[in-house]
């Protein structure tokens, strides 16, 4: 399969279907081939189901296990229709709503069993996951702020005008699934405008790609043939993208700023790639973060990673994430999780310096 999955998730008018066609825009501007679908209901089944699953005059009578059992079906035949053919053909899928909302919604808002619900997830789903979620949170102030449709279904329903606590649960749910997936989602704050959100969005999505290209194309060559390049005179970025494009890459973001690109360079500058003639030097955390934000996540992931050599991604980045706040009290960006990740891979193949 060599497309890329991306879902979006969220409660009810958080702004994630804004957000999912926002992007689907932007991705075909930029060249993409992109589907965009949505659960449950975009397959000729998957119509009928969204009918008896949402419908107004069913209220009260669907039994939390039958309903989990429809969004369920709706997604085996969404998923083989629609989804794996495109994925096989190479396309950009963008999802409004995918496993994550039956995860939240029928496990925390109704209560059956997590356990349950991902193994039939995974029996509905073939174990097909999205390559990139993004959670579009949104406190339920917020959301009861803005406008409701005016025909809403059974489930956008669910306790109006009382405390709201289903869509609590559910908020619940998403923010539980992203800290325990935190490489495959991620969170955006959607209490603000709709363009500040996407921009967010885009850099998820972008540094999300092209960390997806550094597992893809021969690290060691796209460094050292950016180097080679730099130390002839060509700046950084343009030498990176132009050895991205030799060595077979094809996104169309790889040319933008990113993170991998950024923290790749800092290492260079400070002498920690191996072969690089710059000196080896230890400036402060704060200094690099005022150079780049990026190569400040790439030099503390060394230097977990030198202290503990089997760390792993997930550790790493949560230990990047509190230094960040403790010492330089800013709130870390999960879309900068491209530069520990080049680290993290340079160091695997031994292409760092450590001596100090
Ligand atoms: P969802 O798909 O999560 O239910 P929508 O994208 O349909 O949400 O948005 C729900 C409503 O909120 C729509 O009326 C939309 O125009 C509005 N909306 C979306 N994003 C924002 C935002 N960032 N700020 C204010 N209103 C928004
Ligand atoms: P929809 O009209 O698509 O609303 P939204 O714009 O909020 O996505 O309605 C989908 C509703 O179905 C929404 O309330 C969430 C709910 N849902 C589940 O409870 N479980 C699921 O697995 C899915 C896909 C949706």
């Amino acid at each position: 399969m060599s497309g890329i999955f991306i879902s979006f998730e969220g409660i009810d008018q958080s702004g994630k279907s804004t957000q999912a066609k926002l992007l689907f825009d932007h991705l075909q501007e930029r060249g993409y081939e992109v589907v965009f679908t949505y659960e449950p209901g975009d397959t000729e089944l998957g119509q009928e189901i969204r009918r008896l699953v949402l419908e107004r005059k069913s209220q009260g009578e669907i039994d939390a296990t039958a309903e989990m059992f429809l969004f369920s079906a709706d997604r085996v035949q969404h998923v083989n229709e629609l989804i794996r053919p495109s994925l096989d053909a190479g396309k950009v899928v963008i999802s409004d709503r995918y496993v994550d909302s039956t995860l939240a919604y029928q496990g925390y808002g109704r209560g059956l069993n997590l356990d349950d619900l991902r193994m039939v997830q995974n029996v509905a789903t073939g174990g097909l996951k999205p390559d990139i979620t993004i959670w579009i949170d949104v406190d339920l102030q917020t959301v009861q702020k803005r406008e409701l449709p005016l025909f809403s279904d059974r489930i956008e329903s669910e306790d109006r005008g009382g405390e709201r606590t289903f869509f609590q649960r559910v908020r619940q749910g998403f923010k539980e699934a992203c800290q325990s997936e935190p490489n495959r989602i991620f969170r955006v704050d959607g209490t603000r405008s709709i363009s500040a959100v996407f921009k967010d969005v885009k850099k998820v999505v972008v540094n999300q790609i092209s960390v997806r290209d550094l597992y893809k194309i021969n690290l060691k060559d796209w460094v050292f043939s950016t180097i080679e390049k730099v130390e002839k005179g060509t700046a950084w970025n343009y030498a990176w993208q132009e050895t991205y494009f030799e060595l077979g890459g094809k996104s169309k973001e790889s040319g933008r700023k990113f993170s991998p690109m950024n923290g790749t360079e800092t290492l260079y500058r400070l002498g920690r790639i191996k072969g690089s003639r710059k000196p080896f030097r230890n400036p402060e955390l704060k200094e690099i973060w005022n150079c780049s934000t990026n190569g400040a996540y790439a030099i503390l992931a060394l230097e977990y990673i030198l202290e503990k050599p089997d760390i792993s991604r997930s550790e790493l980045w949560t230990k990047i994430q509190e230094r960040i706040r403790s010492e330089l009290g800013e709130e870390p960006a999960n879309f900068n999780q491209g530069a520990p990740t080049v680290a993290y891979k340079l160091w695997h193949l031994g292409l760092i310096v450590h001596d100090k």
